[in-house]
């Protein structure tokens, strides 16, 4: 019997999150392209209630999540002790989250808590890498203020704050990815949050699925240093049999919605920040993965661009799209406890069959 590769185009679940059907992508029935000037924080109380919130509740679901943006100090000594360890930081971060709850949190935090110790936890783990000092959550700057003030150790201005707001909506959820996928089948066990967190952590850490955007900029960086034309690039790694880190996609087909408004995001950051260079670059090699093999950039793609102009260093471009991710992970993870229905699909056995075991008699 034929099974589809990789559960290609298997509808396993329903679900009232977001959706691609027919290559758009929505959340609770919004365009993403409507959602992009949404606030963060209206998009994640989206995601965990399928409506958006009234004036009131915005203000409450913020200051909330702000509140709890504070971690213990028992957290923190953890973080200095983890954070400076010669790993990949996405392993830092898949440690950090399974640890990021003791044994009292494990059993009763909820979401909202959990998303906020995830933004402060991944900054504080980025400066401590970075020998800076930490930064207190300042109860007066909104969720992504704080995350990038406690980020770069300065209160970032209103573009800034609006264009990162909008690459965090772009990459908080998109249906049953495999890292959304992952928490799903740890949720449906009933395990705790961080231990279905931890699992789609490990999901999106994959070359070809979160670890994508950090290769995407690799190659950019080899092709400006080597000064090598974008297409002998990528008939040389073609030639080598290696994929083109940020093109082509499970689902989308002609195009990925959020590469169009994350593009448009990097052609404004990338002279501002002199990364002109790199913008050349990333469009002459999109146009010619999309005139020789019809493959379109995809989130990955432009988002690798965006951190590298907000002066983050490459290795930990997955580790912020898993800051991103955490508010649809969550979402996911509420929705599946809901089912009340362990995920434990069949097989069909295609190995070796009527063997015995005969013990010998040298080891009677
Ligand atoms: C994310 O699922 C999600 O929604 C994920 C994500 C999310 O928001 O959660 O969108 C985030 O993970 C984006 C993808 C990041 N990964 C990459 O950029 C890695 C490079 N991309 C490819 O590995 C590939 O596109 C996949 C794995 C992402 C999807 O492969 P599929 O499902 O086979 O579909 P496709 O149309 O993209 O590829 C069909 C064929 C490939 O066949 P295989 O080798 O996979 O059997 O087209 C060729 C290839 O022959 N191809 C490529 C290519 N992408 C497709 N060849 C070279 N380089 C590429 N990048």
């Amino acid at each position: 019997m034929d099974y589809p590769r990789g559960l290609a185009g298997v509808v396993v679940d329903q679900t009232k999150i977001s959706s691609t059907a027919g290559a758009h992508l929505t959340y609770a029935g919004y365009p993403i392209e409507e959602l992009s000037e949404a606030s963060f924080e209206e998009v994640v109380f989206l995601l965990w209630n399928t409506r958006l919130p009234n004036e009131q509740e915005l203000y409450d679901f913020r200051a909330d999540l702000v509140s709890k943006m504070v971690l213990p100090a028992e957290t923190i000594r953890l973080l200095l002790y983890i954070a400076k360890e010669p790993q990949h930081p996405m392993s830092i971060l898949r440690t950090t989250t399974s640890l990021l709850g003791t044994t009292n949190d494990v059993e009763h935090d909820e979401p909202p808590k959990i998303l906020a110790k995830m933004l402060t936890a991944i900054a504080a783990i980025l400066r401590i890498r970075d020998n800076e000092p930490l930064i207190a959550v300042d109860p007066n700057l909104n969720v992504v203020e704080n995350f990038l003030y406690m980020i770069k150790g300065k209160r970032p201005d209103r573009k800034l704050t609006k264009m990162f707001s909008s690459v965090m909506i772009l990459q908080a959820d998109h249906e049953f990815n495999a890292s959304t996928f992952t928490a799903r089948v740890v949720a449906s066990t009933f395990a705790d949050y961080y231990s279905c967190l931890t699992a789609a952590v490990s999901a999106l850490k994959g070359p070809l699925h979160g670890g994508a955007n950090e290769r995407v900029f690799e190659m950019i960086e080899e092709i400006e240093k080597e000064q090598i034309d974008p297409k002998d690039f990528v008939e040389l790694q073609l030639k080598k049999k290696r994929k083109i880190m940020g093109f082509g996609h499970r689902i989308y087909k002609n195009g990925d919605p959020r590469a169009f408004i994350l593009e448009e995001i990097a052609a404004e950051l990338a002279p501002e920040t002199g990364n002109k260079q790199y913008l050349k670059i990333q469009q002459a090699l999109a146009k010619y993965m999309l005139e020789r093999f019809g493959l379109h950039p995809n989130v990955d793609y432009y988002t690798a661009l965006i951190y590298h102009c907000l002066g983050l260093d490459k290795s930990v471009f997955t580790m912020i799209f898993a800051t991103c991710r955490t508010a649809g992970w969550l979402a996911h993870i509420m929705e599946q406890r809901r089912e009340n229905c362990l995920i434990r699909p069949n097989s069909e056995y295609v190995g070796p069959t009527n063997q015995h075991y005969l013990r010998k008699e040298s080891e009677e």
